[in-house]
């Protein structure tokens, strides 16, 4: 692996300390990055923790809170010119306003619903399958998501994605989408292509979060003095790249 000579340790604003802020928090030494600020719901409601002076000399805010929590937070940000990673999953109601916010602000926003590389490889695969099966006889198209009990918003911001992607390429039929929330599953995503006579089914499972957050730090590195908005579905090669040229994996 050779060095990045752009790659130096970047100081994180961690909003929401749940289980993804945990983790993050826990892997960003190994991925050069220090945490100089963490906020949870009770310090920062209505982004009211992200004042000028908390913010201090971080480079890049990680939020992986709660859709409510996402205007003020993004808002706050926005304010003070804080490049951010927004990971958090079903605010997208809002969010034309929100990114056209970010957008006239001038910092550097990348946003996704799911930063494991492979989910994200798989909305092009999806597009493939769903082009080249359009065109072979009736085929009912369904997706399955699986989440763990403590996942809020249903269906998956990813399921949402995967359906989008879809429709893009011209897909006209039916897309059956199930949510199954249970146990400790932390994620799962089934496309089925069904005809009377085979199934086509293709799948991505998570083993681990680490998944996300890495992708989220991997994400951070590369939206730092970036400015612009970018959908992490667009911009994850790009970021894979430089994780792999000057990471830490
Ligand atoms: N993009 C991805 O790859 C990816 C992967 C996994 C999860 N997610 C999404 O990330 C989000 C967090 O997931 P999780 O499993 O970590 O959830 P979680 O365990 O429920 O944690 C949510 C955290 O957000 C905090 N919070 C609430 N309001 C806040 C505010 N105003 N400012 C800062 N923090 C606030 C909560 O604090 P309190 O306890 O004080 O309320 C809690 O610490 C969800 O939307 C989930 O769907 C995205």
């Amino acid at each position: 692996m050779t060095e990045d000579p752009g790659r130096s340790r970047i100081r994180i604003a961690l909003l929401g300390l749940g289980r993804m802020g945990r983790l993050v928090e826990r892997l960003a030494p190994k991925h050069e990055a220090v945490v100089v600020l963490r906020l949870d719901g009770s310090a920062n409601a209505d982004g009211a923790g992200l004042s000028r002076e908390a913010l201090g000399t971080t480079d890049v805010a990680i939020d992986f809170s709660t859709a409510e929590a996402v205007p003020g937070n993004l808002e706050r940000l926005c304010e003070h010119r804080v490049d951010t990673v927004l990971g958090t999953t079903g605010w997208h109601g809002g969010s034309d306003a929100l990114l056209d916010l970010a957008r006239r602000s001038g910092i550097g926003l990348v946003h996704g619903a799911n930063f494991a590389f492979g989910v994200n490889a798989l909305y092009g695969i999806a597009r493939d399958a769903a082009r080249a099966m359009a065109g072979v006889g009736r085929r009912d198209l369904a997706i399955f998501e699986s989440h763990h009990r403590g996942k809020r918003d249903a269906p998956s911001g990813t399921a949402l994605r995967l359906r989008h992607e879809i429709r893009g390429v011209g897909w006209e039929g039916p897309i059956d989408v199930t949510s199954q929330r249970t146990g400790y599953v932390p994620g799962t995503h089934e496309l089925r292509f069904d005809s009377e006579g085979d199934t086509l089914a293709i799948r991505h499972t998570v083993r681990s979060r680490t998944v996300f957050a890495e992708g989220a730090l991997a994400a951070a590195h590369w939206i730092r003095g970036r400015p612009g908005v970018y959908d992490f579905g667009e911009c994850w090669e790009e970021v894979a790249e430089k994780e792999t040229r000057g990471g830490t994996r």
